[in-house]
C-alpha cells in the first residue's frame, strides 16, 4: 500500500533531474507514472526505473497539437489522469544583452504556456466525479531573488505562481488543488552541464541550512501535495532551498 495508490500521474520533462526524481518517488507510493519529455530515450529509462506499470511517451508542453495527443494517448492507455506535476522547462544562463524577442518567446513557449497548455487540457479531464485531481507546478526560488542571467525565466516562472494562485480559485469547486514548489539551485543534469553550476557555493552561503540541493531534495514535497492528505492545501508556492529565501 501507498499514498498513491490506484493514481494515475504525469510528470512533465523527467527524463532527467528534478523530474526524474519525483517520476521515482510518485511510483516509490504506488502511482501509475506517465512520463511526457522531449527526449523519449531517457525518459523511457526512467520510466522503466519507477515500473507500477510506468510508460513514457515524446512530448512539447509548448506545443498545442503535441500536448492534446499526449493525453488522448494518456487517457487510451491509463484513464484519465489524477495528478500532473508540471517540470518540464528551459533553464537558461543568458546575460541581459543578449536576451532578443526569439530567447523572450522561446522561454515563455515551454515555461508558462506549457504549464497553461498542460493544465487546460489536463484540468478538464480530472473533473470526473470522484476524481481528487492534484497539480503541482514547479517554480523557482528565483523569482524571489531575481537571480541574474535569467530573466525570461524568473518573469515566466513569475507567471506559475500566478497561474497556481488563479487556478487554485477556479478548480477548488470540483476539488482539485494547484500547488507550486519552488526548488532553490539544485544539482540537476541541467544545471551541472551549464554556468548556474558555478554558482553552488555562493547560494550555499545564503542557505539556513548548509549542503548542496539534489533532485531528491525536491520530490518528497511534491509527493505530500501529490496525495488525498493535502486536500486542504492549494494556491501555495513552498521554497524547497534549504532555507535561501525566508518570507
Ligand atoms: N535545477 C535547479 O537548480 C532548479 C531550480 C529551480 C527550479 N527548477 C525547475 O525545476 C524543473 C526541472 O529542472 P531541472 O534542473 O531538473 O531541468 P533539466 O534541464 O535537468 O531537465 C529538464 C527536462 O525537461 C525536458 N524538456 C525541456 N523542454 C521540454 C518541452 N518543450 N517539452 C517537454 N519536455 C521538455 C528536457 O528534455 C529535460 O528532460 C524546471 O521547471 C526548472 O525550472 C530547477
Amino acid at each position: 500500500m501507498g499514498s498513491l495508490d490506484g493514481k494515475v500521474a504525469i510528470v512533465t520533462g523527467a527524463a532527467q533531474g528534478i523530474g526524474a526524481a519525483i517520476a521515482r518517488r510518485l511510483a516509490a507510493d504506488n502511482a501509475r507514472v506517465v512520463i511526457g519529455d522531449l527526449n523519449l530515450q531517457g525518459s523511457s529509462k526512467v520510466a522503466e526505473e519507477c515500473g507500477h506499470g510506468a510508460f513514457a511517451l515524446k512530448l512539447d508542453v509548448g506545443d498545442p497539437e503535441s500536448v492534446g495527443d499526449f493525453y488522448n494517448e494518456v487517457e487510451a492507455k491509463a484513464g484519465h489522469p489524477d495528478i500532473l506535476v508540471n517540470n518540464a522547462a528551459i533553464v537558461p544562463f543568458i546575460a541581459w544583452d543578449e536576451v532578443d524577442f526569439d530567447h523572450w518567446r522561446m522561454i515563455m513557449r515551454v515555461n508558462l504556456d506549457g504549464v497553461f497548455l498542460m493544465c487546460r487540457a489536463g484540468s478538464d479531464r480530472m473533473r470526473i466525479e470522484g476524481t481528487k485531481g492534484r497539480i503541482v507546478n514547479i517554480c523557482s526560488n528565483t523569482i524571489f531573488a531575481g537571480t541574474p542571467n535569467m530573466a525570461a525565466y524568473v518573469a515566466a516562472k513569475g507567471g506559475v505562481l500566478g497561474l497556481t494562485r488563479s487556478l487554485a480559485t477556479e478548480l477548488g469547486g470540483h476539488k482539485i488543488t494547484v500547488n507550486a514548489v519552488a526548488p532553490g539551485l539544485t544539482a540537476s543534469e541541467g544545471v551541472l552541464d551549464s554556468p548556474h553550476k558555478e554558482a553552488f557555493d555562493f547560494v550555499e552561503m545564503l542557505q539556513a541550512v548548509k549542503g548542496k540541493g539534489t533532485p531528491d531534495d525536491i520530490a518528497p514535497i511534491v509527493a505530500f501535495l501529490a496525495s488525498d492528505e493535502a486536500h486542504w492545501i492549494t494556491g501555495q508556492t513552498i521554497n524547497v532551498d534549504a532555507g535561501m529565501v525566508r518570507w
